[in-house]
């Protein structure tokens, strides 16, 4: 089947290279397009002269290598999105705006168009400057890339550390038929990450967990006096034992808020497969976890999480807390916000959620919430579904606008 689809491919970093590359070893079509810059040029320049190497590092077997030449390396959405079958954003959530607008006039109705990831808020964004074309395509939204990834020299090389075992995402079919979505995926990817289909868009938003890094931030930095430090601290094999509590609140809100959501409509949302955090972190770090008894130790006996730091800024006298990582600047207003959003539909309280979005927002400069309301002024820099008009839960269900 791949021979027979076109994957436009949006994106010029990392997760872009190493899409482009494993796609176009499947023989499927590739196009890239990168509004950015001149990462087009630049990239083309590369082409003329050697294809991208894709350097695949596999538990136990030495690294693999693909070369690989995308069809088209463009900025144009006019040349790269017409016939496209897939379209697949690997950008940060904060710059799919920029590629909707761009390419929304040109994306036939029968195209599958795929987060990778697709973060909180995605498929809000997507109906709301789709309009109309949006309930005919289908979207779909992952929870993370496949893969951890460098690139390592622009158009040339990018490596991939690891693979996922498996991946989660949503789908929202359209009305018209468009390839059977996760199946086409799979064989873009190969055998791994298995690629699991959730059983509704609200899930992947929900168990996306995007509270994880602002709590770490806020229970390392809460008391912080401002001074500079010698050190990056341990990210979260640092944490102490009232973060993982935290942890475990907003855990329970995002809890509250599914169970709210799957009482008032249980035959239009399936909510039942969300999760409390600290059963998701022993079934998707089994191997990783040396003690899974509660949360605390299953994030700080993570073998994964060994040697990660706090993002800090460099000065002279030491390093900092970096406010503008986007640990912050993508998980408030791509994830908190957005679920924060859903618990004022559902008028759920989420007390601790609220504490979190509070610090956080002052650190970031940013007023999203004001007076227990998504109603600063920095909202329309968010995807809550208020901030598309999606204020009843049919809306938010359905994409049909509340009037
Ligand atoms: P990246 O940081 O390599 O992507 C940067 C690219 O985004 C740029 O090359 C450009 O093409 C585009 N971009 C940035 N600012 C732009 C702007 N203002 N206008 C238009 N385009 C712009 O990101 P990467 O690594 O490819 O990751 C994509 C997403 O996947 C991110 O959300 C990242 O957090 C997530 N992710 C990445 C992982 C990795 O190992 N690389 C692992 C897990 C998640």
């Amino acid at each position: 089947m791949p021979g027979d689809v076109i994957l436009c491919v949006c994106g010029g970093g990392s997760g872009a290279h190493a899409l482009a590359g494993l796609a176009v070893q499947k023989g499927v079509e590739v196009r890239v397009l990168t509004l950015f810059e001149d990462e087009a040029k630049k990239w083309n320049r590369v082409l003329q002269k050697e294809e991208l190497t894709v350097i695949i590092n596999e538990n136990n077997r030495p690294p693999r290598e693909v070369k690989a030449k995308p069809k088209m390396v463009t900025k144009d959405p006019e040349e790269a999105i017409p016939e496209c079958d897939v379209i697949i954003f690997t950008v940060p959530a904060s710059v799919h705006e920029i590629y909707f607008k761009a390419i929304a006039k040109h994306i036939g109705k029968r195209t599958l168009i795929v987060g990778l990831p697709g973060q909180a808020g995605f498929e809000f964004q997507c109906r709301d400057i789709l309009g109309e074309k949006a309930s005919l395509i289908s979207i779909m939204s992952f929870e993370t890339l496949p893969w951890e990834c460098r690139l390592r020299e622009f158009g040339k090389h990018v490596e991939i550390m690891g693979t996922k075992m498996y991946l989660s995402g949503s789908l929202i079919r359209g009305k018209s038929v468009t390839k059977p979505p996760l199946m086409t995926l799979q064989k873009f990817l190969g055998a791994q990450p298995m690629l699991r289909q959730s059983k509704h868009f609200l899930e992947t938003i929900i168990m996306c967990y995007s509270f994880v890094h602002p709590v770490i931030f806020y229970g390392k930095w809460k008391d912080w006096d401002g001074k500079a430090v010698t050190e990056a601290p341990l990210f979260y094999h640092g944490i102490d034992e009232a973060t993982a509590e935290l942890l475990q609140k907003c855990s329970d809100e995002c809890m509250a808020v599914a169970a709210a959501i799957l009482e008032a409509a249980p035959t239009k949302a399936n909510l039942s497969d969300v999760k409390d955090i600290h059963h998701w972190y022993m079934e998707n770090y089994k191997n990783e976890i040396t003690e899974a008894d509660n949360l605390f130790h299953s994030i700080t006996t993570n073998k994964a999480y060994e040697g990660l730091t706090h993002p800090m800024t460099e000065s002279s006298v030491g390093v900092a807390p970096d406010f503008s990582s986007k640990y912050l600047t993508e998980d408030i207003p791509m994830g908190m916000v957005v679920f924060r959003g859903l618990a004022e539909v559902m008028e759920v309280p989420v007390p601790y959620t609220d504490m979190v979005i509070e610090w956080c927002q002052e650190k970031m400069g940013k007023e999203y919430l004001v007076g227990g309301k998504l109603t600063g002024k920095d909202i329309q820099s968010t995807r809550c579904p208020q901030r598309y008009g999606f204020t009843t839960l049919d809306a938010i269900l359905t994409g049909e606008k509340s009037t």
